[in-house]
């Protein structure tokens, strides 16, 4: 059956066209093609989502730059409104006046919408000694428990009930810093122990820490904020209670989206480039980098950014994600798609989230050759990929079907495509700027 395909731009939504032609956005990728040029990455989705917690500390008006135009941030930004603050954008800039908030309470409908809510625990505990927060469910990625949240915050004194689905979480006699020892480096974990071990009497030490470099941007700005952080970064950071009183609202510039920026360079790699890659410090890539030549790409690290580009064919080579410095999960889909075009048998182990293979089904409806036994995806190369129908599974996957599409032989239509938005700023305009032939449809 032939469906028909009214060609959009990215702004529009299907709200506001007539209602014959109210039907769902996709994307339309044209096949064979190159990318080639320079593209700027936006600020990191999953800094600037906590930084947005972080203000709620601060009790004034503070002053983000950099945050990305992505539809995850308008959630925070809703959240952070609920709760009584005021939220106000001028590009990348965005101001929030936590001054006025005075509810504790995140709901199901704002959680649910995306589980990085949970961010507002730690600095809600902190500010008012309270919080009540939907507990998030699984999502596509699998369970992703919180317990580590609640763990490392019931040994600085909180004590936690579940209440008809909320988590209501109370600190009546404030904050007692304490060795904390993580199962996991959890990034989640960590941020919302930061958030509340900077108001805790006495000293934290969140052991087994996350060092992911979002991590590192977010104790920069408690630190601005007046908060006494050392060693984020490392699997040990050291937090020296400050009194909230000694809190205040601070300027912050959030740090380039490293998972924007290796998007772009696999794609490099994948479709030839030269691609140059802005905005974004090498250091936060290295695993990344280092997988891309040993696949075949040459990476160029100047003045000018990251530049990849790829003479020769694609060679596999074995990845397995881990916590940051290893190789990022947030960018195992993006990867598989480089291996299903490689010359050999590459095995992907997935270490973090144990849903995340499904983009092989999608990526197989392209040609691809993918056998899944449990956290472990076994990749054959095949020739080439044959543009179709497919769905985005979540928003990595999203963006690597784009990729996928671009590579392949004739058109592909992909569904789903809001998740893309969720932490892409203006994907489909930055890989037309590349040269790809990519646009939003209604079908
Ligand atoms: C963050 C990122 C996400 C990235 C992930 C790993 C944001 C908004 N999202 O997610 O893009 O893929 O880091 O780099 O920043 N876990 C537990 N119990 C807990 C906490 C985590 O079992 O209390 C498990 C999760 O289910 C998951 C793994 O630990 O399997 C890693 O989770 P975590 O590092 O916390 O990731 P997020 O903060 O959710």
């Amino acid at each position: 059956m032939s469906e028909e395909i009214i060609d959009v731009q990215e702004s529009e939504t299907t709200e506001n066209l007539r209602p014959e032609r109210r039907s769902e956005k996709i994307i339309v990728v044209q096949g064979n093609k190159t990318l080639k040029g320079s593209v700027t990455v936006s600020g990191a989705k999953n800094s600037a989502l906590k930084l947005m917690a972080a203000s709620i500390l601060g009790q004034g008006k503070t002053l983000l730059h950099n945050v990305p135009h992505i539809s995850d941030i308008d959630v925070m930004g809703d959240v952070i409104q609920y709760l009584g603050a005021t939220v106000e954008r001028d590009g990348h800039d965005m101001s929030i006046d936590t001054t006025a908030l005075n509810s504790l309470e995140t709901p199901y409908e704002l959680v649910s919408k995306m589980r990085a809510s949970i961010a507002v625990l730690g600095p809600l505990i902190g500010r008012f000694g309270h919080a009540r927060v939907a507990m998030p469910g699984g999502c596509q990625l699998g369970a992703r428990k919180i317990d580590m949240h609640l763990v490392g915050l019931e040994r600085l004194g909180v004590t936690f009930t579940i209440d008809h689905g909320f988590l209501e979480a109370s600190a009546p006699k404030g904050l007692v810093g304490k060795p904390v020892l993580l199962e996991f480096p959890s990034v989640g974990a960590t941020e919302n122990l930061l958030m509340a071990a900077v108001v805790a009497e006495g000293t934290t030490i969140v052991e087994n820490a996350a060092r992911e470099p979002e991590i590192v941007d977010l104790a920069n700005m408690l630190n601005s904020m007046g908060a006494r952080i050392s060693g984020a970064g490392n699997a040990d950071i050291e937090i020296e209670g400050v009194t909230l009183d000694a809190l205040h609202p601070c300027e912050h510039t959030t740090v380039g989206d490293r998972i924007e920026a290796g998007t772009f360079l696999a794609g490099a790699a994948l479709l030839t480039g030269p691609v140059t890659v802005k905005g974004i410090d090498p250091a936060f890539l290295r695993m990344a980098i280092m997988k891309l030549e040993a696949m075949g790409a040459t990476v160029v690290i100047d003045e000018a950014g990251i530049t990849v580009s790829r003479e020769k064919p694609l060679t596999a080579t074995d990845i397995q994600t881990l916590p940051h410095p290893g190789f990022p999960t947030d960018l195992q889909a993006q990867f598989m798609l480089l291996a299903a075009l490689a010359e050999g048998n590459t095995i992907i182990t997935e270490n973090i989230f144990e849903n995340r293979f499904m983009f092989a089904s999608e990526l197989a409806r392209m040609g691809a050759d993918i056998t899944i036994e449990g956290h472990h995806a076994l990749v054959r190369g095949v020739k080439s990929l044959q543009g179709a129908p497919v769905s985005c599974t979540d928003l990595r996957a999203g963006a690597a079907l784009v990729l996928a599409g671009i590579a392949a032989e004739g058109q592909t239509q992909i569904h789903e495509v809001e998740h893309i938005s969720r932490g892409y700023e203006d994907y489909v305009g930055k890989l037309c700027s590349l040269g790809a032939d990519v646009h939003y449809a209604l079908v």
